[in-house]
């Protein structure tokens, strides 16, 4: 069974978008095979990388089967082991078929188990920044949620009422039993400018959500650079548009703390192929739990 990750977050823009593809190009580039799902209507992650195939369907007949997916619902993207289910709905019509569904919340979650999916290592499932019965859907599905929160004081507020409370609200819908329960949430600090408000926001957010069992920050912080603006417009990992080995904060060496922090088994493996010995505060990291 792959591992699942949701990208969630009840602001839009944060660069949930911008990481999950990402993440999911450098992963591939590391050797695992990565399915990238676009469940935001909005299809910003079906066209971040070019597609060398496009298959006849996408995320609509994922969710109309009830999670039962058929192989051509996979595209395959021109990098190799990075495939890709696209969206396929210019409007609200998934939201509104998934609320005449009893079971919208397990949709997503049955389409992960599907046979269709058992060649992944990682999923990746990119939301919309609203709430939603998709986007709930989704967070149910995952092992666990990445929340990209930029650090300023409207992105953190909506992050503690809006992201943290639909996580809430699901586990309350989930007081069944431990396999109804959604994963745990690492809030991910985005674009953070060197100034002292960012610095001040981070702190507090991780004295905040710092130690709680459900929601957690992570180590790794993406720092704001054109960078990621950079290779969008290129369609090209960022890892592979700004590759300065030299430069701690560089889009190379960012994404790679983020992939070992999330992936503690890759820790010190590189993208192409070397090895190197990752800083100290990358290795006394205690690895992520992954949610039973
Ligand atoms: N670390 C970063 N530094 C600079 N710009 C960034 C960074 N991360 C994302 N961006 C930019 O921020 C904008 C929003 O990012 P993105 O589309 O990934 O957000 P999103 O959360 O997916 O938004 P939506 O909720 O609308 O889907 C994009 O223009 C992206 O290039
Ligand atoms: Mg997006």
């Amino acid at each position: 069974m792959p591992v699942v990750i949701s990208f969630v977050s009840t602001k839009g823009g944060v660069g949930k978008t911008t990481v999950a593809a990402n993440l999911g190009g450098l992963l591939a580039a590391f050797g695992m095979k990565v399915l990238e799902i676009d469940a935001d209507v909005q299809p910003s992650l079906s066209r971040f990388f070019p597609v060398h195939y496009r298959s006849p369907r996408g995320l609509t007949a994922v969710v109309t089967s009830g999670g039962n997916p058929s192989g051509d619902c996979i595209s395959r993207t021109i990098f190799s082991n990075l495939d890709l289910i696209y969206s396929d709905t210019a409007d609200a019509g998934l939201q509104s078929w998934l609320n005449r569904r009893e079971d919208r919340l397990m949709i997503m979650r049955r389409a992960m188990r599907s046979p269709v999916l058992e060649s992944y290592d990682v999923v990746l499932i990119d939301t919309q920044g609203a709430v939603g019965e998709l986007q709930k859907s989704a967070a149910m599905a995952a092992d666990y949620m990445v929340s990209p929160v930029k650090p300023d004081a409207l992105s953190a507020g909506e992050f503690a009422s809006g992201t943290v409370a639909m996580l809430d609200e699901l586990n309350r819908l989930s007081d069944f039993g431990a396999s109804f329960r959604s994963g745990d949430l690492f809030v991910l600090i985005n674009a953070h400018e060197r100034t002292v408000n960012a610095r001040v926001l981070t702190q507090t957010l991780r004295a905040q959500f710092g130690a709680g069992p459900r929601v957690r920050v992570l180590d790794t912080v993406v720092p704001s650079a054109a960078a990621y603006a950079g290779a969008a417009m290129s369609r090209i990992p960022v890892h592979e548009f700004d590759r300065r080995r030299s430069f701690p904060r560089s889009a190379w060496n960012v994404m790679h703390a983020l992939a070992w922090e999330l992936f503690p088994a890759l820790t010190g493996r590189y993208a192409d192929g070397s090895h190197g010995v990752p800083s100290h505060e990358v290795r006394n990291r205690a690895p992520l739990e992954r949610v039973a």
